[in-house]
């Protein structure tokens, strides 16, 4: 397995070279420095916000800790100037992964100040990363700092993944399919939210700071909150819908995965479950290059109104729903984003590699995606369904009241709401699923 990564990420970092390149002869720059990012403390207080490495730097190396520099220069090998301060408080941090050094050149450095002495300077270096005044007060013009010409590039090469990213997003999948399972598993036999939560840290044999975004794990009425975060421990009675949203981390990437499972739920509900994941599947079979991502999203709209008026939430037929707007309060956020390093990854609404920005449509404010499908890019399909007070209120006295069932709404907010979430790569003809071959239902 290890030659196997070494040769992929060995690629994977000849394409960050090459579009490194590119993007800056395009900007005028002739050198690029990465920083991997700083520790944050909370105001008033010695404790510090868990560390990440920065984007940018994470898309070339899966390296833990705070204050490196990488170093990018046409033509020449990518260094990494690693600072790993002599520490008898904290554990330093990890050494470079031995498949990273054999494609970077990594100089190991007591600490930041030795990193930038080590780091070279021509007039048009470009900084891009945290810490513009670190940047400044080392000799970088303010104007090459975080330049936004050349961070476009960077952001729009970004959705386009090699397959070494391809490889490590399937086994993130992988490895949070495990959890699932152990999610489904304590959740049938009556767990609370607290303890499926802490049911899939473990299966996924990870921390909490590691994951990739918090854990949604949220049982009946909570099922409906988008980004819920609270785990309620034990109930008075056993719950009867469950929906996670969660994701396991591997060398700086993430997987993004949500199922919906239901257990003696109202008959009503568990039937829009199996609806929508008919829907899920088929959305995910239209992925192809060359299809607006917003077509995608829109067929979503038109699916959720027909399983809404199936079972009757719409009085009227599916089409004068969708064409009325009425499953908008139902599925309100996007049908997924670009997925990668960050779990809403950069990109996904530019226009082009200069930085301008095509907006979603105003009546899909939450659109994370307005690019086009094409070969490589990884992104979710997350269609979703949602008994939301707050959103169906200003209807039940508005106009279209009449063409909404709300005895069976009333009812059905009991329930909460359903997301099922996938994670697929484009490729030259379709897609594959990272998700499912790990987590079938
Ligand atoms: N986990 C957040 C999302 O699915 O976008
Ligand atoms: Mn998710
Ligand atoms: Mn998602």
């Amino acid at each position: 397995m290890q030659p196997l990564l070494e040769e992929s990420y060995a690629r994977h970092v000849a394409v960050r070279q090459e579009r490194a390149e590119r993007a800056l002869a395009e900007t005028g720059f002739d050198r690029l420095l990465i920083h991997s990012g700083r520790v944050h403390e909370y105001f008033a207080d010695d404790q510090e916000a868990p560390f990440k490495p920065g984007g940018h730097f994470a898309h070339w190396a899966p390296v833990e800790g705070p204050s490196h520099l990488l170093e990018v220069r046409p033509g020449k090998r990518a260094r990494l100037l690693r600072v790993t301060p002599p520490d008898f408080w904290y554990e330093p941090p990890a050494p470079a992964p031995a498949f990273v050094a054999r494609s970077i050149d990594v100089v190991d450095l007591s600490d930041a100040e030795a990193a930038w002495r080590e780091a070279g300077r021509t007039p048009r270096t470009a900084f891009v990363g945290e810490g513009a005044e670190e940047a400044i007060a080392h000799g970088i013009d303010a104007a090459s700092v975080n330049p936004s010409k050349l961070v476009a590039r960077l952001d729009w090469d970004r959705a386009y993944k090699t397959p070494y990213e391809e490889e490590t997003l399937f086994d993130a999948n992988r490895i949070a399919a495990d959890g699932f399972r152990a999610a489904k598993a304590a959740f049938r036999s009556g767990a609370s939210e607290m303890e499926i939560h802490h049911a899939f840290l473990a299966a996924c044999g990870t921390t909490e700071e590691a994951l990739p975004y918090h854990t949604i794990v949220a049982q009946d009425e909570k099922s409906a909150v988008l980004h819920y975060q609270r785990k309620r421990d034990r109930g008075t009675s056993k719950a009867t819908v469950l929906l996670v949203d969660a994701g396991a981390p591997l060398r700086s990437y993430g997987s993004d995965i949500t199922r919906t499972w239901t257990d003696g739920a109202d008959p009503v509900f568990a039937a829009l479950v199996d609806g929508m994941e008919t829907l899920q599947q088929r959305l995910c079979a239209s992925v192809h290059p060359g299809v607006p991502y917003l077509d995608l999203h829109v067929a979503a709209h038109r699916g959720v109104a027909k399983l809404l008026a199936d079972v009757k939430v719409f009085t009227v037929s599916a089409e004068e729903a969708f064409d009325a707007g009425l499953t908008r309060p139902f599925f309100p956020h996007g049908l997924g984003h670009f997925l990668g390093i960050q779990v809403h990854d950069v990109g996904g609404r530019l226009a082009d590699r200069e930085g301008n920005l095509e907006p979603p449509p105003p009546i899909y404010p939450f659109l994370r995606t307005t690019r086009m499908v094409e070969e490589r890019m990884v992104f979710t399909i997350e269609p979703g369904l949602y008994f939301i007070p707050m959103l169906l209120e200003p209807y039940r006295k508005g106009e279209a009241s009449a063409a909404l069932n709300w005895p069976l709404i009333d009812r059905l907010v009991q329930s909460g709401g359903i997301r099922i979430e996938d994670n697929v790569c484009v490729t030259a003809d379709g897609h594959r699923n990272l998700t499912r071959p790990h987590l079938p239902h």
